[in-house]
């Protein structure tokens, strides 16, 4: 029998994912669609009767709104609500700000991939007279941290892992050992990083996977933290699939 239970959902769409634009750190707002699609997540929470103790989120408002919508739906908006930039999307560099479509109109669909999906080659770093640099860079959210030596410039997947996994290790299971319900409400990719880490999915597995936004999905885990229950969506399995299918083909040359 599971011995922990932990739901995640990655935000719903935001303004920059309708535009089908590199994102990252960028604090891009939530859609219609996405806020829509908050709502909807937070329904099927509450459906299915899930309460919870505390939420973690990464310091971005496309997170933090998607997770104030789940926890409206279902009545606690007071549990305490941990927010740190360890559950960030991944650092898009010098792709920040760019259209998906155009990228690989330009540099070929499969380098598009390959920064998008690849475990450890990153993408461009993002310089200082990068249009985004300072927006990001002297943003008040960061001044408890990264620390100015570990603020990233670039992330890719391996990256965006190693600085998301002490958080997991240090803060979620030992909250989860003390017996809290937890929900994080992070991003695509850091989200991808925590589901390498749970199910070992090797490098290239982990290629494949796109997660959909605004869908909640479960893991259930023994007393070592091994999964019984795998990314189990709140969604019927073709919903599910046509999201994933979708976040797959932004990166497609229109
Ligand atoms: C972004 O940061 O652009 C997205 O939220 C995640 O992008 P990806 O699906 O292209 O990795």
């Amino acid at each position: 029998m599971a011995k922990y239970r932990i739901v995640m959902v990655r935000h719903g769409e935001s303004e920059w994912n309708q535009l089908n634009l590199f994102c990252g750190w960028f604090d891009a707002g939530l859609s219609e669609k996405g806020k829509n699609e908050a709502i909807a997540a937070g329904k099927a929470l509450k459906d299915s009767g899930y309460r919870f103790d505390e939420a973690h989120t990464s310091v971005l408002t496309r997170a933090q709104v998607t997770l104030g919508t789940i926890l409206k739906e279902i009545g606690q908006e007071n549990i305490p609500i941990f927010k740190t930039w360890r559950l960030n999307e991944r650092h898009y560099g010098g792709l920040t700000g760019m259209n998906k479509a155009e990228t690989a109109a330009k540099y070929g669909e499969e380098q598009v991939q390959i920064w998008r999906r690849s475990f450890d080659t990153p993408p461009p770093p993002m310089e200082a007279d990068h249009k985004y640099y300072d927006n990001i860079v002297k943003d008040e959210r960061y001044k408890d941290g990264p620390k100015p030596d570990e603020f990233p410039k670039f992330e890719s997947l391996e990256l965006t892992i190693k600085r998301t996994l002490p958080y997991w290790n240090d803060v979620i299971i030992p909250h989860l050992k003390e017996g809290k319900k937890i929900i994080i409400a992070a991003h695509g990719n850091s989200l991808r990083g925590i589901v390498k880490h749970l199910d070992q999915l090797s490098n290239d597995q982990i290629m494949s996977l796109n997660l959909p936004t605004g869908i909640p999905f479960v893991y259930e885990l023994d007393e070592n933290f091994k999964p019984i229950v795998s990314m189990k969506f709140l969604g019927d399995e073709e919903t599910v699939k046509a999201a994933m299918a979708a976040v797959a083909a932004q990166g497609k040359a229109k």
